[in-house]
């Protein structure tokens, strides 16, 4: 295989711009591609925002920062991404959203080009069924946020081929990631067991179990997890953890991935996590005694049943902010 010197990025949102962020700090030419100008120079802000941040906590070079935005190109027309060596796609989680962008660009790159997926869950066999020369598709499922989570999974399609594999691990090492090489089965290794623990306390949460605090303090405290299950649903998007499920749950068919009632009601009524409203925001004890709306309540609280919200405290995070 050749050796890779450009990435493109394909989808500026959550997890694009993170991953064109750390291919630039590796050292690679990256591009940013989405639907349209705006968005992929949105990505980009976001990339220099995350990088402003690690500057002033003295973990990033202010020099690595500027050589970092210097290698970022963002871009709206695929024709400026034909020439890459690796082309990683990180567009919604739609299966034939994503088999048709590997069908376009498989015909506008180059027979050598790798097309990587960063599905969290879809199947690569079906994804690299849609590209020409299917044994260049693989995926490389990154975690949020890319910056700071050390982990690659390397999801081997029926088709990919073993040089395929060497090529994106020598990526990954360069990006500074720890990998984990899985076969392609719904879910992966990652997604299918975080996600069955996350519908859980978002069940536990509709039953009144506990709060949300409580219940991610449970894991936090009690098993060690650096962030609680609903925190991560926040941080990931509530929109994307549904359509997982959604995808498990036809896929394995058992109830573990049957999505839950208020995780539905939640993405309905907007409310995606980070991105708008939290988990973390809604009293479950409020909840379970059907308790008053409180004043101040966001126009939101209807659809969530009439809850009393508050706001959530993400410390975790304090990069990402
Ligand atoms: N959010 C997470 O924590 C997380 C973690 C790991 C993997 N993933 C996976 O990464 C992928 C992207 O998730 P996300 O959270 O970044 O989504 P997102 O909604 O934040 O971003 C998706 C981006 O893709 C763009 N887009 C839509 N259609 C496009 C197209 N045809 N071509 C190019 N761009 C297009 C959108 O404009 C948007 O900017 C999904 O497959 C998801 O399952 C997400």
């Amino acid at each position: 295989m050749a050796e890779i010197k450009t990435i493109a990025v394909l989808g500026a949102g959550t997890m694009g711009h993170g991953i064109a962020q750390v291919a630039a700090q590796a050292g690679y030419q990256a591009f940013l591609y989405d639907v349209s100008r705006d968005l992929a120079e949105k990505g980009v802000r976001k990339i220099s925002e995350n990088l402003k941040l690690g500057v002033d906590k003295g973990k990033v070079r202010p020099e690595e920062r500027d050589a970092a935005l210097a290698r970022i190109t963002p871009v709206d027309d695929l024709e400026a991404v034909s020439r890459c060596d690796l082309l990683i796609e990180a567009i919604p989680e739609d299966l034939s959203l994503k088999r048709s962008l590997f069908k376009k660009l498989s015909e506008l790159c180059a027979p050598t080009a790798i097309l990587a997926s960063n599905t969290s869950s879809l199947s690569l066999t079906d994804i690299a069924s849609a590209a020409r020369g299917p044994e260049r598709v693989v995926g490389m499922h990154f975690f949020n946020p890319v910056h700071l989570m050390k982990l690659l999974e390397i999801v081997r399609a029926y088709q990919t081929s073993d040089g395929t594999v060497q090529a994106v691990r020598g990526v990954g090492t360069r990006m500074g990631k720890q990998m984990i090489e899985v076969r392609d089965r719904p879910g992966f290794a990652s997604t299918r067991l975080g996600v069955a623990l996350g519908l859980q306390a978002v069940r536990m949460l509709e039953e009144g179990v506990a709060t949300a605090e409580d219940i991610d303090r449970a894991m936090e405290l009690g098993y060690g997890h650096p962030m609680g299950p609903l925190k991560l649903a926040d941080l990931v998007g509530l929109d994307v953890r549904l359509a997982i499920a959604e995808y498990l749950y036809k896929e394995l068919g058992s109830d573990a991935f049957r999505p839950p009632q208020l995780l539905k009601q939640m993405v309905r009524a907007g409310k995606l996590g980070r991105k708008t409203g939290l988990f973390l925001e809604i009293r479950s004890r409020d909840r379970i005694s059907g308790g008053p709306l409180r004043k101040n309540q966001p126009a939101w609280a209807p659809a969530l049943g009439g809850r009393r919200v508050r706001l959530g405290n993400l410390r975790l995070l304090p990069w990402l902010r």
